[in-house]
């Protein structure tokens, strides 16, 4: 064992034995239970040499150092020095990145401290507090009253910090946050990426009020080992955490319009039940049937919603429900586009899911990293499937155990929150990853991850084509463990024209049911002429005509296609002066969120799909 992972095992012993100053266990489904928003103007300072944590001799500031910026600034006397402050005259929206909010935040990557103050009213009707993220971007340290509650890290998906009962007072709670959006080497992503760096509390932030124990996680789903097309005869399975052990209690699951109500013992802090059910109307996107399940255990009450379907591999084919599919996708970044930012309400997702529906499409990629949590639930109520995704994007440190422990906790994070979406039927754990050894046995490691925590989804990650002229060969041996094999494909694009499509041929070397996870070329909105002409929307439109004709030629494991992408998209990488600035113009909706012509050659091609069907 080499000294790295001894210094990192280490590490995570030491994280183990300060479990406050860790990142805490994920409460899911923070939706339906107690909470006090925290949502809303905050103050903020731009702290671009970090001079609110480390001193002047670049060492940590101790907690009580009035200058630390987690402190409240006192002025007793006229004479004080104080050289930091928050003031209403610098604030930011919360949920927002800071990108779009300010010009002088438009490119900016760095330190931004985040301030605002809460009470608490109603202090004898909660035994235990917890602040909770949707996610911010990139490394967050959250304190209380200068006290630190944790860090984490990962800029898209949840986490929580207790408050330690002493800490929490009626009035003037003084909330600190510290975000770092600057990228690093070694971090998921890592520097490079086909997107912009949106820095910020960027998804919601709620202080959630909780009993003194209570459900922390569960899973329900239906069971893949059980399943059955008789309506009448389906099993669903789930395990449910306790926040604390308990040394024997009781757990209440009910579903009411299936008139299920199971007294479920549970000794210690965790739970595994199968709950047989009769009448189970079945998820799908024709039917996108969500059931109310009520969770009771002591004081805590918790209710969410909930779709039961069957989601596999048979072969060359998936199956939802036991009937062959094809997913007519689209691939979406998290922005919207018109304001220039994350996207991050409810409204956003009906914005962007309103698109990929008027686009006929069943299924949406959701690029390159998890959304926000109205993404998935927006798409379980439209009957929307879903790709859902880690950063684990290009040139990722894959010799590094500390990088790959940084994946894995991305993955677990986005498991364990969206793992009852019955939308979400693909977990992917990566975009085009340079081939290595390396590079394979890392991935394959999150494959490994993935199924373990979750056998009732398929498992991807964009893998590697490879080209002899006009054959494109997919052998990423990436492909040997995931359940279909998706990849990248630009012909016509990046090389060639559209029409460098009519001949090529594409070959599989697994017996699996084939995925292109994008295609796409681009188009600034509005620009018109020959086809030939690059960056004209029929030049888009002719690519989008030669795809369709090479997909129809594709080998018979052809399942789905999921085209880049539904809305042009902020990327520092595009910086044409006419045809890009700043903008990846790949979208079929540009944006001013006005259609080019290739979204309609495509719609029809959906259309087609759906006739068939
Ligand atoms: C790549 C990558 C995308 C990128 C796209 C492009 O396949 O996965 O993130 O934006 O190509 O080049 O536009």
């Amino acid at each position: 064992m080499n000294y790295k992972t001894l210094y990192f095992l280490a590490f995570l012993l030491l994280l183990n034995t300060f479990p406050g100053k860790a990142q805490e266990d994920l409460i899911i489904n923070t939706q339906n239970r107690k909470n006090i928003s925290l949502n809303g103007n905050w103050h903020y300072i731009i702290d671009p040499y970090e001079n609110g944590f480390y001193d002047y001799r670049y060492k940590e500031r101790n907690e009580a150092d009035p200058e630390a910026y987690w402190n409240r600034p006192v002025v007793n006397k006229p004479s004080d020095r104080v050289e930091h402050s928050y003031s209403d005259e610098y604030s930011l929206k919360v949920p927002g990145d800071w990108n779009s909010q300010d010009p002088v935040f438009k490119y900016y990557e760095g330190t931004v401290w985040y301030q605002r103050e809460f009470n608490i009213t109603d202090a004898e009707s909660f035994q235990r507090a917890f602040l909770y993220f949707g996610a911010v971007n990139y490394e967050t340290h959250v304190y209380l009253n200068g006290k630190k509650l944790g860090m984490h890290k990962g800029g898209f998906t949840p986490f929580n910090f207790e408050i330690p009962k002493d800490l929490l007072k009626p009035t003037g709670n003084f909330l600190v946050v510290k975000v770092d959006n600057k990228r690093h080497a070694d971090e998921i992503p890592t520097v490079n990426t086909d997107w912009w760096n949106f820095g910020g509390i960027t998804r919601d932030v709620k202080l959630l009020l909780m009993p003194e124990n209570f459900i922390q996680q569960y899973s329900l789903q239906l069971n893949p080992k059980e399943f059955s097309k008789d309506k009448n005869n389906q099993t669903l399975t789930g395990c449910l955490k306790l926040n604390e052990p308990e040394e024997t209690s009781v757990v209440t699951v009910s579903i009411p319009e299936l008139k299920l109500s199971e007294k479920l013992q549970i000794k210690g802090q965790n739970l595994e039940y199968r709950l047989p059910v009769k009448g189970l109307e079945l998820w799908s996107p024709e039917n996108p049937k969500l059931y109310r399940v009520d969770f009771i255990f002591q004081n805590d009450t918790l209710s969410d919603k909930i779709g039961f379907r069957d989601i596999r591999v048979s072969g060359k084919d998936v199956l939802l429900n036991g009937k062959k599919i094809f997913l007519s996708g689209i691939s979406i970044h998290e922005e919207i586009p018109q304001e220039v930012r994350r996207a991050k309400t409810k409204k956003d997702a009906e914005q962007l899911l309103g698109w990929a529906k008027d686009l006929h499409a069943n299924m949406v990629r959701l690029a390159h990293y998890p959304h926000n949590e109205h993404m998935t639930r927006t798409a379980d109520s439209l009957g929307i499937m879903v790709w859902s995704e880690i950063p684990v994007y290009w040139t990722i440190d894959f010799e590094s155990d500390e990088v790959l422990e940084k994946a894995k906790k991305q993955l677990k994070e986005m498991i364990i929150r969206d793992r009852n979406k019955a939308s979400v039927i693909i977990w992917s754990v990566g975009n085009e990853t340079p081939l290595s050894p390396a590079r394979t046995a890392f991935m394959k490691s999150l494959v490994a991850k993935a199924k373990s925590m979750d056998n009732s989804r398929l498992v991807s990650a964009a893998l590697e084509v490879h080209h002899e002229n006009e054959k494109n060969i997919i052998d990423d041996p990436l492909g040997a463990v995931t359940d279909i094999v998706s990849v990248n494909e630009y012909l016509g694009w990046y090389g060639g024209l559209p029409n460098a499509k009519e001949n090529s041929t594409w070959e599989v070397t697994y017996d699996k049911p084939l995925f292109f996870s994008e295609t796409g070329a681009g188009a600034k909105g509005g620009y018109h002429g020959d086809k030939n002409q690059r960056w004209t929307e029929e030049f888009q439109q002719w690519y989008f005509e030669e795809t369709i004709k090479m997909m129809k030629r594709m080998p018979e494991n052809y399942t789905g296609i999921a085209p880049w992408i539904l809305t042009d998209f902020r990327s520092p990488r595009r910086n044409h002066p006419e045809f890009q600035q700043g903008w990846n113009r790949k979208g079929l909706i540009d944006n001013n969120g006005i259609k080019k012509k290739a979204f309609f050659v495509l719609q029809e091609y959906y259309k087609k799909i759906e006739e068939n069907n």
